[in-house]
């Protein structure tokens, strides 16, 4: 059985915390200010992984505590990848496993791959203009989507005659070359993603439709056991086929 520390007691770290035991993996610690603790070699001693899920501004302070404690860490927090390189150099010095992501739903990162071949298909049927569309609830507070933007990419990436994304509401005819993505915010929507390719004759949609986060959960805990015992430094998406296989 895996025992897991997790670092973060908010909405992501009550989830893990219930679906763990499905996973054959332990709670052994949880760390959180709100709880009064913090990251200390007793405080995770148990632990065989961290699941790292706080805040963008404690999230570097937190892993650079574990790695330096020898500890294999999972981190989802977003907003402080620009760290991410100091991490890599603590991690090969240290010896130890870590994986990070900026979206843990196996099913969103299996939908990054099949939007990729699919771009790669459409890229020369150049009589198919594409556009994205995202729905979220109404408390989210960024616009467009992190997702959003990794989907944009895939598509500048793959689709030549596309080479900017356009978030911004249009006054304007839309050009040729750039990507027209919208966002509605409203309700309770857990998450929408579609990209969509239209010709005169007919519409190809892909669509990606989160029903809960339990998902985003359920990735971090294949990260954790998949990292356990490895060391080096990993992107989620990266690893995506080995976490799964
Ligand atoms: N990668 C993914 O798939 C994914 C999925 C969901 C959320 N997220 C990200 O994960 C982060 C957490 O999400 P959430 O929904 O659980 O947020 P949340 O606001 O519900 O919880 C954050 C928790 O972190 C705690 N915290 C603050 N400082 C801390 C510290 N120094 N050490 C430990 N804990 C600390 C807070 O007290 C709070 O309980 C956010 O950055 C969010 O964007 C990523």
């Amino acid at each position: 059985m895996l025992k897991i520390a997790l670092i973060g007691y908010g909405q992501m770290g009550k989830l893990i915390e219930q679906l763990a035991p499905q996973y054959d993996c332990k709670i052994v610690a949880i760390i959180d200010p709100l709880l009064g603790n913090s990251i200390t070699s007793d405080s995770v001693a148990e632990a065989d992984v961290c699941l790292e899920f706080s805040t963008p501004d404690a999230a570097f302070e937190n892993v650079k505590k574990l790695v330096e404690l020898g500890k294999d860490v999972v981190t989802g927090t977003t907003g402080w990848f620009d760290n991410l390189d100091k991490i890599k150099i603590m991690v090969e010095k240290e010896g130890t496993g870590f994986i990070y992501g900026s979206n843990f739903s196996i099913g969103m990162n299996l939908f990054f791959s099949i939007l990729e071949s699919t771009a790669k298909l459409m890229n020369k049927t150049e009589e198919y203009d594409l556009f994205g569309l995202e729905m979220h609830h109404n408390k989210k507070k960024d616009s467009p989507s992190g997702t959003a933007k990794v989907l944009s990419d895939i598509i500048l990436k793959n689709i030549d005659r596309k080479t900017i994304a356009q978030y911004e509401k249009l006054d304007r005819k839309v050009e040729q070359n750039e990507f027209h993505f919208a966002s509605i915010r409203s309700g309770d929507i857990p998450g929408m993603h579609s990209i969509s390719f239209d010709s005169a004759a007919d519409t190809i949609e892909l669509k990606h439709t989160a029903r809960n986060r339990a998902g985003l959960a359920l990735g971090a805990i294949k990260a954790a056991k998949w990292i356990n015992n490895k060391t080096g430094f990993y992107n989620f998406s990266g690893s995506l086929n080995e976490i799964i296989g």
